[in-house]
C-alpha cells in the first residue's frame, strides 16, 4: 500500500517586510540579503495571527467535508506554541469542524517536528488504511529587532493530509535520522526570542547534511543520480544550496547537477518571500518546487532533508504520482503578491506587539488584517479565536 501526502496547502500573514527597507533600516548592503541569503521579503503576523489561525488556514485551503469526517488525527508540529499544557491542535480541530473521534496533540524539536509527525502519521495509515491525518507545521519565527537573526524571521503554516494511495506524492520506507546534542539554536521557557550561534547552526546544519545523507546512501545503496530534486530544510535559502552543492560530487554527470540546481530554484521561489517559517520550511520548499517545476514528473524521486537545531536531521525520499499537478494551486505567487507592505518602523510594531491583559487576564486586539481565522483577543487568559466572514 503507497502511503503519502494526498493534499498540501499553505497560510501566511497578510503583511510583509522587504529586505531591502530592512537592509536600508539597518544599514547594511542590499545585496547581503538578496544574494548573502537569497532573501527578498519576511511575512510579518499581527498579534491577532497566530501558530493556530495560520495552522487553521492552511488547512481549510484543502480540507473538504468529507475529510473532516475522515480525519482521525490531527498534528500541529510547532516550536511557536502558545499554551505549554493545551495542544494548539484541539484549537485547530475545533475551528475546522473535525469529526470528534480524532486524537489532537501537539510536536516539537525545533524545525523538525513535522518530519517526525509525517513518520508518525504514516504509522497510523499503515495500520488503519482508510483513516487520514492532518499534519500542520505552523510557526512564526522571531528573532528580535536589531538581532543578527533578524534576517532571517517569517510566519506561515503547511497543511499536509497524509493518506494511502495519495494523489500527490507516496513516501519511501528508506528514511535515516540523526541526533546531535548541540547548542546552535534553542529557546528556553523564560524568553520569547531564541538564542542563536549564529554561525555555529550553519556549520551544524551542513554537517548534518553531510554525515545523515553518507548513511542514508549507504543504508540504501543510492546516489544523487536516482533523484530529479533534492528539498532541504530553509533558514534562509543560501545555506540550502550551499548545502546541496556539497552534495554534487565531482562524479555526479552534468546534466543531473543542471537538473538538481533548475529545481532547487524552483524550491525557494515561495520561501525567498517569506522568510523562514521553521518546521514548516522543508514543506514550503516542497510545495514551491512543485507548484513551480516545469520539468518534474510523475515516478520523479524527490529527496527531503529535515534539519532541527538542537539537533534532529533526517534524509528520506518520496515519488511523484500520476496527476498530482491537478492537486496543486497555480496562483500562489500572485496571491503572496497581495501582501501589505509594512514600514520598518510598522513591522516593528506590529510583529513585536505584546498582548497586555488587564488584571482579569482580558484584552481585545486590534483589527489586523488575518487569513481566514483570528484571534480576536484574550478573554480571562482563554484565547478567543472567530472564523473571518472574507
Ligand atoms: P549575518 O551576520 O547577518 O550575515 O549572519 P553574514 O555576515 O554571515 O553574511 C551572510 C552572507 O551574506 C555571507 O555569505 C556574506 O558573505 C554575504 P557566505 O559567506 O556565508 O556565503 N554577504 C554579501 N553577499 C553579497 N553582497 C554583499 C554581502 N554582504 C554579505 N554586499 C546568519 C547570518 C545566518 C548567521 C544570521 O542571519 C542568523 O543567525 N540567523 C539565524 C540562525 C540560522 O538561520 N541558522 C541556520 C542553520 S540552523 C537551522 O536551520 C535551524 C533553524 O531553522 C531553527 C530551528 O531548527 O528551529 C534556524
Amino acid at each position: 500500500m503507497s502511503i503519502g501526502i494526498d493534499k498540501i496547502g499553505f497560510a501566511t500573514s497578510k503583511y510583509v517586510l522587504n529586505m531591502s527597507d530592512l537592509a536600508e533600516a539597518r544599514g547594511a548592503e542590499p545585496e547581503k540579503f538578496s544574494i548573502g541569503l537569497m532573501l527578498d521579503a519576511l511575512s510579518i503576523t499581527p498579534i491577532s495571527e497566530d501558530i493556530v489561525t495560520l495552522a487553521t488556514s492552511a488547512a481549510q485551503e484543502i480540507l473538504t467535508e468529507q475529510d473532516k469526517l475522515d480525519i482521525d488525527m490531527v498534528i500541529v508540529a510547532t516550536e511557536s506554541g502558545i499554551d505549554q499544557s493545551k495542544a494548539a491542535s484541539v484549537y485547530v480541530h475545533s475551528l475546522l469542524g473535525i469529526q470528534p473521534f480524532a486524537r489532537s496533540f501537539e510536536m516539537k524539536e525545533a524545525c523538525y517536528a513535522a518530519t517526525a509527525a509525517l513518520n508518525y502519521a504514516k504509522l497510523h495509515v499503515a495500520t488503519k488504511p482508510d483513516s487520514k491525518v492532518l499534519v500542520i507545521a505552523s510557526d512564526i519565527a522571531k528573532y528580535g529587532i536589531g538581532s543578527a537573526g533578524e534576517s532571517t524571521q517569517g510566519a506561515g503554516a503547511v497543511a499536509m493530509l497524509v493518506s494511502s494511495n495519495p494523489r500527490i506524492l507516496s513516501f519511501n520506507d528508506d528514511n535515516v535520522a540523526q541526533t546531535r546534542d548541540v547548542m546552535d539554536f534553542w529557546r528556553p521557557n523564560y524568553s520569547t526570542t531564541p538564542f542563536v550561534n549564529g554561525i555555529y547552526s550553519t556549520k551544524q546544519y551542513l554537517d548534518s547534511l553531510k554525515t545523515t545523507w553518507t548513511e542514508y546512501q549507504k543504508r540504501n545503496d543510492t546516489d544523487l543520480k536516482e533523484f530529479a530534486a533534492v528539498c532541504l530544510h530553509l533558514p534562509f535559502p543560501k545555506l540550502a544550496l550551499k548545502g546541496l552543492n556539497k552534495l554534487m560530487t565531482k562524479e555526479l554527470p552534468e546534466e543531473n547537477k543542471a537538473q538538481l540546481l533548475a529545481n532547487f530554484e524552483r524550491s525557494i521561489v515561495y520561501s525567498r518571500k517569506v522568510g523562514n517559517i521553521y518546521t514548516g520550511s522543508l514543506y514550503l520548499g516542497l510545495l514551491s518546487l512543485l507548484e513551480n517545476s516545469e520539468t518534474l514528473k510523475a515516478g520523479d524521486k524527490i529527496g527531503l532533508f529535515s534539519y532541527g537545531s538542537g539537533a534532529v536531521s533526517e534524509m528520506f525520499s518520496a515519488t511523484l504520482v500520476d496527476g498530482y499537478r491537478k492537486m496543486l494551486n497555480p496562483s500562489r505567487l500572485s496571491e503572496l503578491d497581495e501582501r501589505q507592505p509594512l514600514s520598518v518602523a510598522d513591522y516593528e510594531k506590529l510583529f513585536y506587539e505584546e498582548a497586555l491583559l488587564d488584571e482579569n487576564g482580558t484584552n481585545t486586539f486590534a483589527n489586523y488584517k488575518t487569513g481566514n481565522f483570528r484571534l480576536t483577543g484574550i478573554e480571562q487568559h482563554q484565547r478567543i479565536y472567530t472564523k473571518n466572514d472574507n
